[in-house]
Formats: C-alpha cells, structure tokens, sequence
C-alpha cells in the first residue's frame, strides 16, 4: 500500500465514522418514542406516546394537543383523550383542537370539525380520519 492509498483509506474510515455520530445525533428525542414502522396505516400497530416525555407535555393539560407522525392527539376539557388526522380534508392545513368549542378548527378557511373528525362547518365536505386512544399509566396508545 503506498501512501495516497493509505490517504484514501483513512479518509474514507473517518467519513464514515463522522456521518454514523451525526445521523445517530439528528435524532430527535421526539421521534424516539414513536417507531416509524409501527405507525397508523403501516400495519395498525399505532403509536405508543409516553406522557411523561416533555415532547407530549401538553396532553397532561386538558385542552393541550400535539402534532405527531400526521395525527393531532389532543386532551379534551373533560380530560378525554382524542385523535385525528392532522391534515384539514379541505386543502391539508393542520387543524387545531380549540378546547372552548371541544372541536377541531382549520383557520385557513374556518372549517370546523366534532371531536370524532365530523364536519361540523364547511368549506370541507370530508370528515378527519379519527383514531382510536388508550391510555396505560403515562403511555397513551394512538390506533386506527
Ligand atoms: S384548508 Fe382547512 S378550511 Fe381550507
């Protein structure tokens, strides 16, 4: 081996080794709860939110909700827990869960939605996919 190969090779072990620490390191603490495989509509496994997780905080308030992987799970003023697709049916806007009305809400366009995905007011003519929660001590299950 001459040096310009050995060059090669050590530059190309150091590559290597730098791009496994950053990829690993991209990871962010949110996505570590929820397995990518195991998501609605890629097996029917759901995803498992462990509550105690500061990214989920908000759904230890009534009223609070969080976006995760396409769905926004929310915590009603009754302190139920629900969950719909994120995406408004109308032109996929995100809705937001409005705990004052207990319903979902695209601002985009003022759709309104009942906390099973209904259409409540227009203009979209679709309702929300709804999911199934249930939680277990700290960890709320999201199922289709
Ligand atoms: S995108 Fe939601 S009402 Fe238009």
């Amino acid at each position: 081996m001459d040096r310009k190969q050995f060059m090669t090779l050590v530059g190309t072990s150091i590559g290597a080794i730098v791009l496994q620490h950053c990829l690993s390191g991209c990871k962010n603490e949110k996505d570590e709860a929820i397995d990518p495989n195991n998501g609605p509509g890629t097996g029917n496994t759901g995803l498992t939110l462990d509550l105690s997780n500061a990214a989920y905080a908000a759904l230890n308030t009534n009223g609070g909700y969080v976006y995760v992987s396409g769905i926004i799970v929310a915590r009603t003023s009754a302190g139920a827990y629900i969950a719909v697709s994120q995406a408004c049916t109308h032109q996929g806007v995100s809705v937001q869960y409005r705990s004052s009305n207990n319903d979902f809400y695209c601002s985009a366009h003022g759709s309104r939605f009942s906390t099973t995905g209904a259409v409540v007011a227009g203009p979209a003519t679709s309702a929300l996919k709804q999911y199934k929660t249930e939680l277990t001590g700290t960890t709320l299950r999201v199922t289709e």
